[in-house]
């Protein structure tokens, strides 16, 4: 008896993984689980990427309920497959899937998670898709794959389901529907098996936070990233460089870090990685006259190697079957590959100074790159590649940076799940300034980083709009490889370009303990609104689609209904509402509790709908109550490593405040070894009911930046 059971029991397990769930669970941090199902390949998105969980931090959100029920998830393997299921309420929705550019509700999307350059449709083919979605219901979900995912996120229906969708009659029945109801989110893997995780909120932005710091949290810039960045025209020779930076300094333009477009190589694209020795003769020069002025310089690239490369024939073994604009492309998940390679890189741009690069074409068009027929030595499939060759460059490149112990902030054009903490901004040849916000507000659900960039514009006031925007972003850039614009190209908006300028320059104390959130806590520096309390705690409709409709019983009714594609908050306490070419005037939706103009103080409005005149030198910024914003004096470039400066400590409301200030030399690694502070500033009433502010000491040992403080409070009392 009990050998035929012994007999029975692989044909058993045969069987039945197809008809069944079938999930191996693990608990791998507080409130995160990792689900197993089939057999995972060995090469996935975090083969790549290799993020180092913070598990401090994430010990810190403390433990969870696991956020599903577990029986309604499903792995198993159809076909070849892994076919995924996640439940879904009746009224939840989803956010993230990656760099999305014109939509941010997700649930009822079919997405083909692919990375490839945006096509002007939010299919899943785009610059990052990361499989991960977060859901209001405060969970989140990440597929850790390196293959094309096909998710159905909400839009099919089975016959199986337990609150199926009702079969109603076309021919008479209003409520019928095209679109009938489904309850769970699709996922077809290509694999035989695949691993997966559940990140628990409470809040979604909890969800979010969780899954961030297992990727390690977000980059720390230096602070000269946070500056303003210029890149310019593509045949630009080293002296006009020089001269264009002089420039910026005379007219008192801010630039912390030029970047260089194809024209300083020898050849390129494919590219020879070496300076042209007839535009560029002395790139050390360069480097050295420009760290000089306080600029760094930032290299484009794109990976592909040109058959005039030095290094060229020592590549060869490492090499994939097809080549990009007649370059190779070299297999960098291969350890030697990565050696050869890189050491280019280090002796010719960054040991002599080069602070950062801009890795160009690493996502499609696919007339552009290796055909998923390609080959690889690695035995990696053309789709591995293709999903993760932009986490490949971001995390060997950074390294480069790193062995010199200084912090790099580039630009690539793709990423995935796992980059988290790469010090790289996403960026695209799209230029759509609308759909530019909708993709800086969804990169904060996937854990990436996105710039509007402003490269020409047909009107000075489109320009200023555009300007407007970059200096609300991750990197503040005007990209003018073709254009040969300057911040001042456009005469009548040059003081008021100028002014947003010197306003990014003040807030980069603000923009760096931002950073330094995401980087310890998760807490994207730019996000949308569902993640601010307040906006989505409706009365008697908590987030869903429930609770009267109209504007007047419910201000929120709107807010909880639209898809907030054009407003998002940066930083703590700031909600940015952009204004685009040709508006005088826009609705902004304020959260509950007490909201305040960022630039007089003054009461904007509390959980409701406003309409803001738009004053053309202004983008409408407003302030939660109770906000402290710490401003530095305008600069042409951001502090020295170490550099001590002043500071102005700007409060907002009526309420008492506390900020967090996070400091160390803003320059190297050294904050990994804890040579770093949080201190505090503090807002409070005095006995004669005066605002007084206080500002904590550094902890022993640790260093600090901070000079003298001025205190402003912007909200005056009547
Ligand atoms: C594009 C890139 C542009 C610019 C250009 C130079 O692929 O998106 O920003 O760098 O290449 O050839």
């Amino acid at each position: 008896m009990k050998q035929s059971i012994c007999c029975l029991l692989p044909l058993f397990l045969l069987v039945l993984p197809s008809f069944s769930q079938d999930i191996r669970w693990e608990a791998v941090a507080p409130g995160v689980w990792k689900g197993t199902t089939g057999t995972p390949e060995a090469y996935d998105l975090w083969s790549a990427a290799e993020p180092s969980p913070n598990m401090a931090s994430l010990e810190k959100l403390g433990e969870a309920e696991f956020p599903l029920s577990k029986g309604e998830i499903i792995g198993r393997q159809q076909d070849g497959n892994t076919y995924l299921k996640f439940p879904l309420q009746r009224e939840e929705q989803l956010f993230g899937f990656g760099l999305n550019f014109k939509t941010i509700h997700q649930r009822g999307r079919i997405l083909r998670l692919h990375v490839d350059h945006y096509g002007g449709e939010d299919n899943g083919r785009t610059h990052a898709p990361v499989p991960f979605y977060v859901s209001d219901q405060g969970y989140g979900i990440f597929i850790n794959s390196a293959r094309y995912l096909d998710v159905y996120a909400g839009s099919a229906s089975r016959l199986d389901s337990k609150d199926p969708a009702e079969a109603r009659d076309r021919n008479t029945d209003p409520n019928w529907t095209a679109s009938p109801y489904s309850d769970g989110v699709e996922v077809l893997v290509p694999a035989e098996g695949v691993t997966f995780y559940i990140f628990a909120g409470p809040s979604p932005l909890e969800a979010i936070q969780r899954f961030n710091l297992l990727n390690g949290g977000g980059p720390m810039p230096p602070r000269w990233g946070l500056g303003f960045t210029q890149r310019v025209h593509r045949l630009y020779n080293q002296e006009e460089v020089i001269r264009e930076v002089d420039e910026f300094e005379q007219k008192g333009f801010p630039l912390d870090f030029v970047g260089l477009e194809p024209g300083w190589q020898s050849k390129s694209y494919p590219n020879t990685f070496a300076w042209d020795p007839v535009r560029f003769p002395d790139p050390e020069l360069l480097t050295e006259t420009l760290n000089e002025k306080g600029v760094n310089l930032n290299l484009w690239m794109n990976p592909y190697v040109s058959p005039e490369a030095t290094f060229y024939d020592r590549l060869k073994p490492f090499y994939g079957s097809h080549t990009v604009w007649a370059g190779a492309v070299p297999d960098l998940s291969m350890e030697r590959a990565q050696e050869i390679y890189w050491a280019n890189f280090k002796r010719d741009h960054v040991e002599i100074g080069v602070g950062g690069y801009k890795i160009d074409e690493v996502d499609g068009y696919d007339r552009w790159l290796w055909p998923d027929v390609a080959t690889f030595p690695s035995g990696l499939a053309a789709e591995q590649m293709r999903q993760t060759y932009g986490l490949l460059v971001q995390k060997q490149s950074t390294e480069l940076f790193r062995q010199q112990n200084r912090r790099t902030w580039g630009l690539v054009r793709a990423s995935n799940g796992g980059g988290v903490s790469f010090p790289y901004v996403l960026y695209n040849d799209y230029y759509n300034h609308r759909d530019f916000i909708t993709a800086l507000i969804n990169s904060g659900y996937s854990g990436i980083l996105w710039t509007p960039e402003a490269r020409a514009s047909d009107t000075a006031e489109e320009w200023l709009r555009r300007f407007q925007t970059v200096v609300f972003s991750p990197m503040a850039m005007i990209n003018a490889w073709a254009s040969g614009t300057k911040p001042w190209t456009y005469p009548e908006v040059e003081a008021e370009v100028k002014a947003m300028a010197l306003l990014r320059m003040q807030m980069i104390p603000y923009w760096y303990s931002s950073f330094a959130r995401y980087h310890f806590e998760g807490i994207p520096p730019f996000r949308g609104m569902n993640l601010e309390p307040g906006f989505n705690e409706v009365d008697g409709s908590s987030g869903s689609l429930e609770g009267p409709t109209d504007l007047e019983s419910n201000p929120y009714a709107e807010a909880v209904r639209k898809e907030m594609k054009d407003q998002y908050m940066a930083g703590p306490s700031l909600l940015v509402a952009p204004l685009f070419s040709g508006e005088t005037s826009r609705k902004v939706i304020l959260p509950r509790g007490n909201w305040y103009d960022f630039y007089d103080g003054s009461f904007a409005g509390n959980g409701e709908i406003i309409d803001v005149q738009a004053r053309l030198d202004r983008i409408p910024v407003f302030v939660k109550e109770g906000s402290i914003i710490p401003l530095m004096e305008p600069r042409l470039h951001a502090p020295a490593k170490g550099e001590v400066v002043d500071l102005e400590i700007r409060h907002y409301g009526r309420e008492p405040a506390t900020y967090r200030y996070y400091d160390d030399d803003g320059y190297s690694f050294d904050f990994e070894k804890g040579a770093y502070t949080w201190r505090e500033f503090k807002v409070e009433k005095d006995a004669q009911g005066q605002w007084k502010g206080l500002l904590t000491p550094a902890a022993e040992g640790t260093p600090t930046t901070i000079g003298a403080v001025r205190w402003k409070f912007m909200t005056s009392e009547e």
